[in-house]
């Protein structure tokens, strides 16, 4: 059981966030949650005080610093930023709006880049700061023009978290660009009619996540990609 360690998570209402929430606090972190609508999880009942809430919405610059500060006040640390909030505008980039792409670039890079940024100093003081960046297999590859545009926003987004690794090192800090393939959410059923039993489970891709943070300073992984199914080189 991992003691004292606290993390922020983004996205933790639904999805990958929020299993990743729910394995970290079974795990012993505290976590704080990030929400645009925020609701204390059923699972979070047996041990309260280790759970944070914190009204997030990812396209408000402002938010990250308040939220910092926040996290600070209540646990004194920050130890592992997850930045999980996304979304996927299915759109290739011939098509898509102006407003669209640049919304679409702003909640998928800028966002986490700014709330890496808000927690830079208190992931550098402790010494073994994590950042969990959600890439995608869309960002190494494209496989379909409708898919392009939220291709743009994840190669752009792996790009930050080996910037985000290059920037932080000597620090400690540690970030990882996390690529799955289909993930059994609501941003997978979306866009595809295939069998959910079919896609990687966001149970399993929190496990992986947990296993990222927890590794030490000396087995610092850079890019970590999942797959449910057989690709020539995922
Ligand atoms: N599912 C997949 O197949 C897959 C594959 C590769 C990568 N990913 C990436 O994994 C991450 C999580 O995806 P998911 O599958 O868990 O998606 P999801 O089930 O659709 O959940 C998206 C999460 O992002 C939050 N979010 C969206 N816009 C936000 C905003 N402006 N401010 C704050 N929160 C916002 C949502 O909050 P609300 O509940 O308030 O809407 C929700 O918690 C994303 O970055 C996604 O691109 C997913």
């Amino acid at each position: 059981m991992t003691l004292g360690k606290i993390a922020l998570i983004s996205g933790a209402s639904r999805g990958i966030g929020a299993a990743t929430a729910q394995t970290l606090f079974e795990a012993g972190w505290a976590v704080s949650l990030g929400m645009r609508a925020p609701v204390m999880p059923d699972w979070a009942q047996t041990y309260p005080e280790r759970v944070h809430l914190f009204v997030y919405d990812a396209a408000d610059v402002e938010a990250p610093c308040l939220w910092a500060r926040t996290v600070m006040a209540r646990f004194g640390a920050i130890d592992a930023v997850i930045a999980s909030a996304g979304i996927m505008i299915p759109q290739t980039p011939v098509d898509i709006s102006n407003d669209d792409m640049a919304k679409m670039l702003d909640i998928n890079v800028q966002a986490p880049r700014r709330l890496a940024a808000a927690c830079w100093a208190a992931l550098g003081a402790s010494g073994h700061g994590r950042i969990i960046l959600l890439g995608s297999l869309s960002g190494k590859r494209v496989k379909s023009a409708r898919a392009g545009s939220y291709a743009v926003s994840k190669f752009a987004a792996i790009g930050l978290a080996h910037a985000l690794r290059h920037a932080g090192f000597d620090q400690g800090i540690r970030c990882t660009a996390v690529c799955p393939g289909f993930v059994a959410t609501d941003m997978a059923m979306s866009i595809t009619d295939r069998d959910a039993q079919m896609m990687t489970q966001p149970e399993d891709l929190a496990r992986v996540i947990q296993m990222l943070i927890e590794l030490p300073n000396e087995a610092s992984v850079a890019e970590f990609t999942v797959n449910c199914q057989l690709e020539e080189s995922f």
